[in-house]
């Protein structure tokens, strides 16, 4: 098979995970016989810096035509970072908002799942966290109040902001019916998170998610309040097989859950439209004050290269042997910092790639 990837490495750490998340796809080629061709476009800083924008039209065309875009990371420290003196639709961050607009990535899946070999980072006490958890997050990723109309006026020397949270009947359907699809090939339960006893887009959400449902007779169904949510995440995690829920709520919600499994450098994403297409992506950020220093954890993102084979290009072989190689590496005692333990192997971020590569 012939594999056409658009690569967006990106800011802070990016680069190098995306290096290594490559090394691991070469090895996967030369073993099953596929080619790969990747070109890389800017994003975030990087294209802020040599284009003024965070995302061009020509890099938006060049995704397009991809069959898959594997991303590492965007955006700098908020605080130093030139980037955040912009205005706000020029900083890293808008070229993401823009790209998953651009490209319909309504669908966002995020996996937390506790690692055996990792159980020890956990944050949770033991007498929680030995029942082990595997949710998948569905974030709804192009509506809700990150794409509302927003402003900020003055009104009598008074500044005042503006935020709209807006969703229409379709973009909560399609989201939900990803969800149940998904929920089927797991665990056939649904936790829809919204805010329905005060806003009106939850109450929407509730009703339509409870439409989709009645196609879904084997999937269990429960409604949970977004606070209630934040915190079943840290008391009873292994509850959970896959979290439905709006732009926002799954923006804060899959930081919280991939915090709770300790390892958070260790999670993937997608993001998907309605067909085969998708962006794969670490859950973590950019990490600038590790950056270029060779330590990161470059696993979230091979395991993101990994979902762009199975869910677009259905190599779900290919896909396994980059999952069992992770696995692999954890058994053999090797680590990254981020998730060092006594007695194991400390390696940097090209070593990592090396010896995951090696087990393909
Ligand atoms: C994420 C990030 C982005 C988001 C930011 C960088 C715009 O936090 O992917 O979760 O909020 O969607
Ligand atoms: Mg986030």
């Amino acid at each position: 098979m012939n594999l056409n990837i658009t690569c967006i490495p990106g800011d802070g750490i990016g680069p190098e995970i995306v290096r290594e998340a490559k090394k691991v796809l070469d090895k996967v080629a030369v073993k099953f016989g596929h080619t790969i061709t990747y070109t890389d476009i800017l994003m975030g800083g990087a294209s802020i810096d040599v284009h003024g924008v965070p995302l061009t039209e020509k890099a938006v065309a060049t995704a397009k035509a991809a069959d898959a875009v594997l991303m590492g990371s965007i955006g700098g420290d908020t605080s130093t970072s030139p980037w955040y003196k912009l205005a706000p639709n020029l900083r890293p961050e808008a070229g993401l908002l823009a790209l998953r607009k651009a490209l319909n990535l309504f669908a966002n899946l995020r996996p937390a799942v506790l690692y055996d070999e990792l159980a020890g980072a956990c944050p949770l006490k033991e007498e929680i966290s030995s029942a082990g958890f595997d949710m998948m997050i569905m974030r709804e990723l192009t509506g809700g109040l990150y794409f509302g109309e927003r402003k900020t006026v003055e009104e009598n020397g008074v500044r005042k902001a503006i935020d709209t949270l807006t969703y229409d009947e379709n973009e909560i359907r399609r989201i939900a019916i990803k969800g149940f699809d998904i929920a089927m090939k797991r665990k056939k339960k649904v936790t829809s998170v919204d805010k329905a006893n005060v806003l009106d887009s939850s109450r929407l959400w509730r009703a339509v998610v409870n439409e989709v449902a009645k196609d879904y007779p084997e999937v269990t169904l429960e409604h949970m309040l977004v606070d209630n949510c934040a915190m079943q995440l840290v008391k009873d995690p292994a509850q959970f097989d896959v979290i439905l829920t709006e732009n926002m709520f799954g923006d804060i919600l899959s930081d919280e859950a991939s915090m709770v499994t300790g390892s958070i450098g260790m999670l993937a994403s997608a993001s998907l439209n309605d067909t085969k297409f998708g962006l794969y992506e670490p859950s973590h950020g950019s990490a600038p004050d590790i950056a270029g220093k060779d330590i990161a954890n470059p696993i979230a993102t091979v395991l993101s290269a990994s979902m762009m084979l199975r869910y677009s290009f259905d190599l779900d072989k290919e896909a396994d042997a980059i999952d069992q190689a992770v696995r692999k590496v954890l058994q053999d005692g090797y680590r990254t910092g981020d998730i060092m333990s006594e007695g194991c192997t400390q390696v940097g971020c090209s070593r990592m790639g090396d010896l995951l590569a090696e087990r393909i």
